[in-house]
């Protein structure tokens, strides 16, 4: 007997609930026609919205940057680890999202870790959307503020919140394209209660950052509310092909970031090549409106005719469109049978959704063919409806 048996217990119940996970190796760049354990699947699970993640100038930008900075930031940004393209990257991104400075984190779940742990303090409140991303709820659990969840269908439990006097600061955490259900914030009516009550309001657009807004800038420039929105968190690692994620905002709260944040002080500062590969994706993105415009086409068509088949789509408004099943065991055998024909669609149970509610999750990407969209619907139709 080993010290680690008792984890055996423990991924059995996994296994007998369906809710057991395992990976895959893909052995291939991320594109609509990837090879996974050795044969080619199309994959509507990939978050390249913009099939950008193995575009050639990205990749020719990275590759330079290797060779002119090596592989790696080798310390943290605090130490010897802030680079040129880290800065650059982090001044492109102030002015893209109209804020005063922007902080280059490793990851997505780190510089959500780092804004909602640092920033708030005790006596204050953040106030969550119910489904907003793990990271973003892993975080609120560790900040010293309490923390509380509305839901986005009815905002008044938000206020209600809002309204009440027992806290000093209130900060609002919202994604704008969610993760799991591919709808949207009512941005407009959280700026509206975040001005009338003075609270902080922070946006995810992990989900929207490059596909959506004039220059790609998000949802917040989509909405016309970019300069409305106090503190915007966006992942590199999603559209834009690249990965780390940056966080935009006033110049004070940069500072408090660089001086307080463990998530930026205690870990290796990103590869400089990834901050190329984001900057030539933000280039790309300014010039080439046509990768947006295909993503959004292909999203229509699929959310339409799942529709006319009658499945269950949820809210989606977006290029996240669920196909909600219902049954962990039933979600999982559907997948797997997608999968048996060369379609990778990942089913997503509890704790990712509420149970009851698993889900297909489809992600679609501008390099999709409507050929591929037809397929999966076929398949779809046969196994699951
Ligand atoms: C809304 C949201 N925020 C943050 C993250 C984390 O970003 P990253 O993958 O860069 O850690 C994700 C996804 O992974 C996400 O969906």
């Amino acid at each position: 007997m080993h010290n680690f048996s008792y984890l055996e217990e423990i991924l059995t119940n996994l296994k007998n609930d369906g809710l057991y996970r395992e990976l895959r190796e893909v052995s291939s760049a991320q594109s609509p026609l990837s090879t996974i354990n050795g044969k080619e699947y199309i994959i509507f699970c990939s978050n390249n919205y913009l099939s950008l993640a193995n575009h050639p100038r990205i990749i020719s930008a990275a590759k330079k940057a290797i060779d002119k900075y090596g592989c790696s930031a080798s310390a943290s940004r605090l130490i010897s680890g802030s680079m040129t393209p880290h800065l650059k990257l982090e001044g492109n991104f102030a002015k893209l999202l109209s804020k005063e400075a922007a902080t280059l984190f490793t990851s997505g779940w780190c510089a959500n870790q780092a804004v909602i742990t640092t920033l708030p303090q005790k006596g204050d409140i953040l106030l969550l959307d119910k489904y907003d991303h793990a990271s973003i709820v892993d975080a609120a659990k560790e900040s010293p503020a309490d923390f509380r969840t509305y839901r986005r269908e009815n905002l008044s439990k938000l206020e209600k919140y809002l309204a009440s006097s027992k806290y000093n600061r209130k900060f609002i955490v919202t994604e704008s394209i969610f993760s799991m259900d591919g709808d949207m914030a009512n941005l407009d009516e959280l700026v509206r209660l975040k001005e009338k009550y003075g609270a902080i309001l922070i946006l995810d657009e992990a989900h929207s950052l490059g596909c959506m807004g004039k220059d790609g800038a998000g949802f917040a420039q989509e909405r016309g509310l970019l300069e409305k929105v106090d503190i915007i968190v966006a992942t590199l690692g999603k559209a834009l092909g690249a990965s780390g994620a940056i966080v935009a905002g006033e110049a004070i709260v940069k500072e408090f970031l660089v001086n307080k944040s463990r998530g930026l002080i205690y870990t290796t500062a990103p590869p400089p090549s990834n901050s190329a590969a984001a900057l030539e994706a933000l280039e790309i993105i300014k010039g080439e409106n046509d990768r947006r415009e295909r993503l959004w086409k292909n999203s229509d068509y699929l959310r339409r005719k799942l529709k006319e088949a009658r499945f269950n789509v949820g809210k989606s408004s977006s290029y996240i469109i669920p196909v909600i099943i219902g049954d962990d065991f039933k979600v999982v055998e559907i997948a797997n049978r997608l999968f048996k024909r060369g379609l990778f669609v990942p089913a997503i149970r509890v704790p990712t959704v509420p149970r009851g509610e698993a889900r297909l999750r489809i992600s679609l990407q501008a390099d999709h063919t409507k050929a591929q969209l037809d397929m999966l619907l076929d398949a779809l139709v046969e196994i699951a409806n």
